[in-house]
């Protein structure tokens, strides 16, 4: 079963993604164009939040409307996710927050875990996983998994580049998690870096 893939078309959203692919980017505007990119493709994501009919009164007379239904959850891979943060916040500004502490293993790319924490009660929370980079697909897949441990249900992927094989890696062990960003890119080198990509994001974010 192959899973659900959301690449933007967008024209801003293409703005933003050029801006973070360029090398000539200061980490100032890199960050900037990350929390754009993020709130934009958010928005998106957030589409599938469950949502309920309530009535407000408005100063004439009472309206139906829409409110969302479950709680949102934002979980940073760290360091880079960080980054997507704010962006989508700007749009849910009462998500809650987790973070779950990934490196990769610079030899076997496995992703090393160093720190989990999570809000309580995912199980009926819509779970946004932030990554920016889908690169070999090892440390998404590893933060939906400790997600979906944590019971964790309804989850999608929040990316801003991704590979061909980092989305094939995840779809294969979540293939119902959604996977949305903001461009596909055929290769990863040697190394794990995604071709033509945009460098290591977390380096590029933190001026490291
Ligand atoms: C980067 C990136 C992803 C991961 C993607 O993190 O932020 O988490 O690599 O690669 P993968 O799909 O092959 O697992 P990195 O390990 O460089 O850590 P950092 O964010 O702390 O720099
Ligand atoms: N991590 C990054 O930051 N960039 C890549 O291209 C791959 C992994």
């Amino acid at each position: 079963m192959s899973g659900r893939l959301i690449v933007s078309d967008h024209p801003i959203v293409e703005e933003k993604l050029a801006v973070l692919r360029d090398r000539r980017t200061t980490p100032v505007e890199f960050r900037s164009a990350m929390a754009s990119a993020s709130a934009l493709l958010g928005y998106e994501v957030l589409k599938s939040v469950r949502t309920r009919k309530a009535f407000v009164h408005t100063p004439l007379e009472r309206a139906k409307v829409v409110v969302p239904d479950q709680s949102i959850t934002l979980v940073a891979v760290l360091r880079a996710g960080l980054g997507m943060l704010d962006g989508v916040l700007s749009l849910v500004p009462s998500a809650r927050i987790g973070h779950i502490g990934l490196y990769r293993n610079e030899e076997t790319l496995n992703p090393v875990r160093y720190y989990v924490r999570l809000p309580r009660d995912l199980k009926d929370s819509f779970v946004v996983v932030c990554d920016p980079m889908l690169a070999t697909g090892g440390s998404a897949a590893e933060a939906i998994r400790i997600v979906k441990t944590d019971g964790a249900r309804h989850v999608a992927l929040l990316s801003l580049i991704a590979s061909r094989a980092g989305v094939r890696r995840v779809h294969s062990v979540h293939p119902e998690v959604p996977i949305f960003t903001a461009g596909l890119d055929a290769k990863l080198n040697n190394k794990g870096y995604i071709l033509p990509g945009l460098g290591d994001a977390g380096d590029r974010l933190f001026a490291t």
